[in-house]
């Protein structure tokens, strides 16, 4: 039976469209839906261009109700995939995906995370402190802000002259080359215990 996967993004969407890109074809994994907070985000276009089912949520159905667990266990999802997610995830959907639900952070964790360190306001933060590396953490998520177990880490450079931008724009590639990867062994390994 093949692993189905969850996406929750709430903009661009360049790593949904890369993790949607990389299981085309695969047999085993399949992404099944992609949630998004922004019912403006381009991230839905690019689901609904690869004929994936998309769903836009409100806070009240995050927050308040089973409206989103109940349709995540009823399409039998097994990874909830945060990829530029921002909201947090609530306590009854970490507990009823234990060891499910994974999240990119671009930063060095537990440096640079928590309550508003996301997009540029990490690399503006890695900028001003003078860190020589930057590069990317993904994690498994729990009830807190970028603080779940790591799974997986990747370093890149950071130079003088560089601009947030242009540490945004490395770090970036990171993800892209990454992400995919480590769901696929993280749902592969899954299926060996
Ligand atoms: C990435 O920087 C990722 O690290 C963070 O949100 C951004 C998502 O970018 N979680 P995109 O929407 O996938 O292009």
């Amino acid at each position: 039976m093949e692993k189905k996967i969850a996406i929750f993004a709430s903009g661009t969407g360049s790593n949904a469209k890369k993790i949607i890109e990389y299981f085309l074809g695969n047999d085993q994994i399949r992404v099944d839906l992609v949630i998004s907070n922004k019912g403006t985000a381009p991230v839905l276009a690019i689901a609904q261009s690869f004929g994936i089912d998309t769903m836009v949520i409100d806070r009240s159905s995050f927050y308040q109700s089973d409206i989103i667990v109940d349709q995540l266990k009823g399409r039998d999802i097994e990874l909830l995939v945060l990829a530029g997610f921002l909201w947090l995830v609530p306590d009854y959907l970490v507990r009823a995906f234990p060891n499910q639900i994974v999240n990119i952070h671009p930063a060095l964790l537990p440096k640079f995370g928590g309550k508003g360190m996301y997009g540029m306001n990490v690399h503006k933060a890695v900028k001003e402190s003078g860190e020589t590396e930057t590069g990317i953490t993904i994690h498994y998520v729990n009830e807190k802000y970028d603080d779940g177990k790591s799974i997986f880490q990747a370093t890149c450079p950071v130079y003088d002259a560089d601009t947030p931008e242009q540490i945004a724009k490395r770090v970036l590639q990171l993800e892209h080359e990454n992400f995919p990867k480590v769901i696929e062994k993280v749902l592969l390994e899954a299926g060996n215990n």
